[in-house]
Formats: C-alpha cells, sequence, structure tokens
C-alpha cells in the first residue's frame, strides 16, 4: 500500500531509540532535549532500511503513555502513524493496559484513530506542565490530552 514497487517496506518492533528521536526531530517534534531512557517500546515503519514513522510507549511519574509518533513527511497520509500507534495499543494490551493515555499536538489526527479528546474540566494522568513556556504553545501546536479505551474493538493494521 504504501511502498513504490522497488522499495522494500516493513513494519517492526525497533530498539533504536537513537533513530526514533532522530526521526522525531526530522518530522518537526519539539525532541532536541528530550531523552529517550524511558522508552520501553518502540515500532517503527522503515524504507528499504530507512526508518520513515515510530511510535512508542513511555514511562512517566509511574504510567505508561504513547509518545514519540512521528511519520516523515514525504509518506504522511497513507495509514502508518495510525498503524503504527495500533502497534503500541496492542504493546500496551499485553502489559495489561486497559486505556491509554498521551499528550497530542495534533488531536485531530487521535481522533481519527479512534481516541478522545478530554474536556476543560476533565484530568488524566498527565497534565500539560511540560509545554508551559513553549514559544509554540497554542499558535502552532494545540496540544490536548487524549485516551483511548483499549478494550473496545482493534482496529486493522494494515
Ligand atoms: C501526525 C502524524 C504522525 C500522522 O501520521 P500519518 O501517517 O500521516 O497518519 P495516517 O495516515 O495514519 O492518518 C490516520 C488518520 O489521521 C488523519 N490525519 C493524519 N494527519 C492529520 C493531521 N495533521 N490533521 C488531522 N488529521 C490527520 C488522517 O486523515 C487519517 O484519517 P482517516 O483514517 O479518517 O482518513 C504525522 O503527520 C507526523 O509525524 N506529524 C509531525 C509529528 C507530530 O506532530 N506527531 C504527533 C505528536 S502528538
Amino acid at each position: 500500500m504504501v511502498a513504490a514497487a522497488s522499495e522494500r517496506s516493513e513494519f517492526r518492533r525497533i530498539d533504536d531509540y537513537d533513530a526514533v528521536k532522530e526521526l522525531a526531530l526530522r518530522a518537526g517534534l519539539d525532541v532536541a532535549d528530550k531523552p529517550t531512557d524511558n522508552i520501553v517500546a518502540a515500532f517503527g515503519y522503515f524504507l528499504d532500511s530507512r526508518l520513515m514513522g515510530s511510535a512508542a510507549l513511555e514511562h512517566e511519574d509511574g504510567n505508561l503513555f504513547l509518545e514519540w509518533v512521528a511519520v516523515d513527511d514525504s509518506v504522511r497520509l497513507q495509514g502508518i502513524g495510525g498503524s503504527l500507534v495500533d502497534m503500541v495499543e496492542g504493546e500496551a494490551r499485553d502489559r495489561g493496559m486497559i486505556e491509554l493515555w498521551a499528550k497530542a499536538r495534533i488531536p485531530d489526527f487521535y481522533k481519527s484513530i479512534g481516541y478522545r479528546i478530554l474536556g476543560k474540566g476533565e484530568r488524566g494522568p498527565k497534565t500539560l506542565d511540560g509545554c508551559r513556556g513553549c514559544p509554540e504553545l497554542n499558535k502552532t501546536c494545540h496540544p490536548a490530552i487524549i485516551v483511548k479505551d483499549l478494550r473496545a474493538r482493534r482496529r486493522s493494521v494494515s
């Protein structure tokens, strides 16, 4: 579905977290100072062995969150981001989690793949405190706390 006939593509688990960070930076995420030590599992989409998409489960404050969701802009809107998030959801289920939380930079993407955006009065396990002071906040970036019930039926990975 995604790669040209001559390109070899695959989704798989990845443990090269430096490559995950490099992709996230390339995709425009503000992660230059963010360590990768808290990643507990990550998944990648590869085109001819080059990492072009990633998503990870990250440990923070005693909870696990969806993080590091990034797709190279040359291959966006082809279902890759959604499929990678689906793989992280599978990992979360395997670890006994019944819901998955994240701080979303593009809430509409997550809405499309079954996440609920928390309303103003609602609080999740993670706050937006980390965003305070960021020059992009509410200008180019409109973050939201999102959650998905992992007991709901799975979407299919393409
Ligand atoms: C957000 C991102 C990961 C999406 O990856 P992608 O591979 O293009 O997403 P998909 O093709 O799997 O899209 C899944 C759904 O989300 C929608 N979607 C994707 N990007 C969107 C966007 N920027 N705004 C609104 N909806 C979006 C798609 O239209 C699709 O909806 P559909 O199933 O109803 O057609 C990618 O644009 C990206 O890396 N952006 C920069 C980094 C970033 O902001 N990451 C998110 C951090 S919270």
